[in-house]
């Protein structure tokens, strides 16, 4: 079953009513723990590389996407790979190479018609490739530290743009925010609904980790049919290895602390998995 695209998770998703959830992955261990945690509940996923986390690989996409397409490959459920917040021309060109069926072109740090005029572009390039291609309107707050729960994306604006772009889904700024450590946002579900009946795409959630559990059923229940979760992952992985480096001050084989975190990452990633596809 293993690799598939996220145009098509996306596509069932949304016939579904349900969202599926899009984990960031840094490690080999984020990998797993992502996969194991999806076929713990017989659920596809999405695994997606953030242009940050390619800069912390050394600037070569390739080695996790392979070991990212490898894992895909083997799983038993249907695993997609997105290549994620993506600025660099550069990166985005090597997508379809490196083996991501899908990519999020944000240039929603741009005023309107400059992310408008740079997001046609992508797409233009991207539907070339045969990829399915995610925007963002309205800038989502946290990529650079600072959160902005407060900016909101205009569903006029996003009505034009998902029209004028061509992309084929869209990120919307309804109340979250990245790198969220506490999951106490709350969404602007009245905006959600407008937006959803203002745009013929599938509308996006991100900085996840930070909604809690009622607020991503109810997001879902919304229209959100893709869900990015990063810090949630991150969190489980550091907090598993501080408290097992803890109990063992002598520790020295990396597998037990890398191990335990990878444990807690796939209890995360099945928390959130089940709560996006209520029975
Ligand atoms: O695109 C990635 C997500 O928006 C991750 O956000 O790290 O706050 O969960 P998060
Ligand atoms: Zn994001």
């Amino acid at each position: 079953m293993p690799l598939t695209t996220t145009a098509d998770l996306v596509t069932r998703a949304a016939a579904a009513r349900r969202a599926v959830a899009a984990f960031n992955i840094i490690t080999l261990e984020h990998v797993e723990a992502v996969v194991e945690g999806a076929e713990s509940l017989g659920s596809p996923v999405v695994l997606q590389v953030s242009e940050n986390a390619v800069a912390f690989r050394r600037g070569d996409v390739r080695p996790l996407a392979r070991a990212a397409l490898a894992v895909a490959e083997q799983a038993a459920v249907p695993v997609a790979l997105h290549l994620d917040h993506v600025r660099d021309d550069t990166l985005l060109k090597q997508a379809a190479d490196a083996g991501f069926s899908s990519v999020m072109y944000d240039a929603s740090h741009l005023p309107y018609g400059e992310n408008l005029a740079a997001t046609r572009a992508a797409v233009g390039w991207a539907h070339g490739e045969g990829l399915w291609i995610e925007a963002e309107l309205g800038e989502i707050g946290g990529k650079r530290g600072a959160h902005a729960p407060g900016v909101r994306t205009d569903p006029d604006e996003a009505r034009t743009f998902v029209a004028d772009s061509g992309v084929d889904a869209l990120a919307v700024a309804v109340g979250s925010t990245h790198a969220m450590t506490s999951r106490t946002a709350v969404l602007d579900h009245a905006l959600l609904a407008r937006l959803a009946r203002a745009v013929d795409v599938p509308l996006v959630l991100h900085g996840s980790s930070g909604v809690p559990d009622g607020e991503l059923t109810a997001a879902v229940v919304g229209g959100i049919t893709k869900v990015n979760v990063g810090t949630a992952l991150n969190l489980a992985l550091t907090d598993a290895i501080r408290v097992h480096l803890a109990e063992h001050p002598h520790a020295v084989d990396s597998r037990a602390y890398l191990g335990a975190g990878r444990e807690a990452m796939t209890r995360t990633a099945a928390r959130i998995i089940r709560v996006l596809s209520p029975p």
